[in-house]
Formats: structure tokens, sequence, C-alpha cells
């Protein structure tokens, strides 16, 4: 009994002192255990947050993949280069374009463009962003993958309001392990995206292979260091075609106590409830919503083009609109207006 008060307290002062922003890595990886009614206690505390910064409203995004042509060899991802059993597609102009009207139709204000890191998508982005500023006039949001500083300059000129470029991993031999290129050239691009003007977004993957578990605490602590707009998290999923194709998942409970972490670290920010949440535990995205996420991603890729972008592999969760209605429906929560 005395032990559970004794954690019971030791929890309560680790939230307590993230809340003074007195951020100590201890307090995290105590909080990156926490289970039951203390895990409770954690995503109430992310929710107390949350409404207190005004950020208990849920954005919807909407994503288009615009192509599966990628240059990385990341270990755990199936649109990596060396991956041969994979059939291709780049999206035309006009494609995207078609999807990004549905998107809007849809209401949805935040117009999501992700691919591979493929440099026929750059020259794409010529053409694409000014005509969804000037006929849809919303939010573009991208993750393209990393590039020299003009081009983020480029997107940024053109229109592009966001960017996303998760660091994965803050372990620099683990990141260089799993993505065969230096985490410091990411990180560079991250402040590369951030001094052009743009929005950045960043995020950790849980429960890589010899991912040590303090380095989910460093993870944490390089999010708030990076100072990003947008924080997200994923459990690892075992993508087949890859190296990793035999690893288990990520752990569910710490994916949500780093979300619910996030949340108190980084107040309005969006933090959204990816669809591996879903895909791994039945309605795991409510869930990332009652753990102090604000954000879904809605997929708006034709199903042909779907199956093809083997993220997360072949038999992902996709997230449709009245699934994302559902879940902010049952979470008491309401959509932001657009
Ligand atoms: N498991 C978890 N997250 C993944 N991502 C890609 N593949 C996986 C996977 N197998 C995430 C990465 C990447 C984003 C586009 O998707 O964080 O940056």
């Amino acid at each position: 009994m005395s032990a559970i008060f004794s954690n019971n307290t030791d929890v309560f002062a680790s939230i307590e002192r993230l809340l003074k922003r007195q951020v100590e890595k201890a307090d995290i990886l105590r909080l990156l255990k926490v289970t039951g009614e203390f895990q409770q206690e954690l995503f109430r505390q992310a929710r107390a947050v949350r409404a207190a910064s005004g950020a208990d409203k849920v954005h919807l995004r909407g994503v288009i993949e615009i192509s599966n042509y990628c240059q990385k060899s990341c270990v755990y991802c199936a649109i990596r280069a060396p991956n041969k059993n994979i059939s291709h597609y780049r999206m035309s102009v006009d494609e995207i374009m078609e999807l990004a009207y549905k998107i809007k139709e849809f209401g949805i204000n935040i117009i999501f463009l992700q691919s591979g890191q493929d440099p026929k998508c750059v020259d794409l982005m010529e053409e694409v962003i000014p005509r969804i500023k000037q006929e849809l006039n919303t939010t573009i949001l991208l993750c393209l993958g990393e590039w020299p500083k003009i081009v983020y300059q480029r997107f940024y000129d053109l229109g592009a309001d966001s960017y996303i470029l998760k660091y994965e991993t803050s372990d620099p031999e683990l990141y260089e392990k799993i993505a065969h290129t230096p985490l410091s050239g990411r990180l560079e691009c991250a402040r590369w995206i951030k001094e052009v003007g743009m929005k950045l977004g960043v995020g950790n993957i849980v429960g890589l292979p010899d991912q040590p578990f303090e380095s989910l605490a460093e993870d944490i602590l390089l999010g708030v260091a990076l100072q990003p707009d947008f924080v997200s998290v994923s459990p690892f999923i075992a993508n087949q075609d890859t190296p990793f194709e035999n690893v288990p998942t990520g752990d569910f409970n710490i994916t949500l106590n780093t979300m619910a972490i996030n949340r108190i670290l980084h107040n309005a920010s969006l933090i959204p409830t990816v669809s591996a949440l879903e895909k791994i535990y039945p309605e795991g995205q409510l869930m990332g919503l009652n753990a102090g996420a604000n954000v879904i991603t809605i997929n708006f890729t034709p199903p042909d083009y779907q199956k093809k972008y083997k993220i997360y592999s072949k038999d992902r969760f996709v997230v449709t609109h009245e699934h994302a209605l559902n879940i902010i429906d049952k979470s008491g929560m309401q959509r932001v207006q657009v």
C-alpha cells in the first residue's frame, strides 16, 4: 500500500515539475512508464493544459500521398529505395488538384502533401502550391523529406505554410542505423524549415529495435529544444519487405504517455493522434485524443495508390472522414470551425 502511495506522490510531483517547466529527464522517464490510474492522472493533466491553452478543438488535415518514390533507405519503411517489391507511382498536378478540391469540399482547411524523398515532387510544387493557394486558399502542409535550405525557402516563397520532418529518434547512433544518413543533417533541415518561415513539425517513433528506453525521454527533450509547432509520436509498425519486418509493434501506452507529456510541455501545439494507434488498438486514436492530441489526418489518397504507399505495412489503418468525426464525437471534443 505504502509503495502505491509513494509512487502516487512521485507521479504527481513529476507532473507538477513539468507543468512548472522544470523539465528533468528522470521525471519524463517516470511518466513514460505510468499505467492505470496514474496514467489517467497524466492524461487529465494533459487535457487540462490543452483546454487552458485554447487548443482543445480538433484540427482535421487531409493528406494526399503524392509519390512513393524515395531516395532514402530507412530500414523501417517499405518505400525505401532498395525495396524492389514496390510498384511506383507519382501523381500528376491534375490528380493532386482534384484531390485537393475534394479535401476542401469536405470542409477541411489543411491540405497535407506527403511523399517519399523524391526530387520530382520538388518540381511538382512549383505548380501545385500556387494553385492550391489561389484556387482553394487553404493551409498547405508538406512532408517531402530532406532538402537544401534554398528548396525550403522556395516552398515558403511559393506559399507553403508548414513542413513535417520527424527526427524519429534523438539517438545519433540509432538514427544512422535506421536511416543510413546522419541525424545532424536532418536536424539542420529542421532548423532551416523554421528559419525560412514555415511552421515545423517534428516527432519520434516508439519501439525501434535497440532503442534505449532512456532515449525516449531524450526524444521528448529534443522536441522541447527545437520549439516546433507540431509534435507527433507513432508506435513502430513492422513493414513487409523491410529488414524490420519481424520486429514487434511499439508500445501503445508509452506512445500515449509521450503524447500526454508532449502536451504538457508544448501547451498549444498541434499533436496528432496517428492512424498507427488505431491499427494496434481498437479506438486507439480516440485514446490519443484523451491523452491530449488535437489533430486527425484523414487520408484522401485514392485506393489504388494507397495500396502502393506502403508506409505502415500493407494492412495499415486508413482514416476516413466518417471515422474522424466519430471519434471526435466520442471524445466530447469539437472540430475547429473553418
Ligand atoms: N512505424 C512507425 N512510424 C513510421 N513512419 C514511417 N514508417 C513507420 C513505421 N514503420 C513515420 C515516420 C515518418 C513518417 C512519415 O511516418 O515517423 O517520418
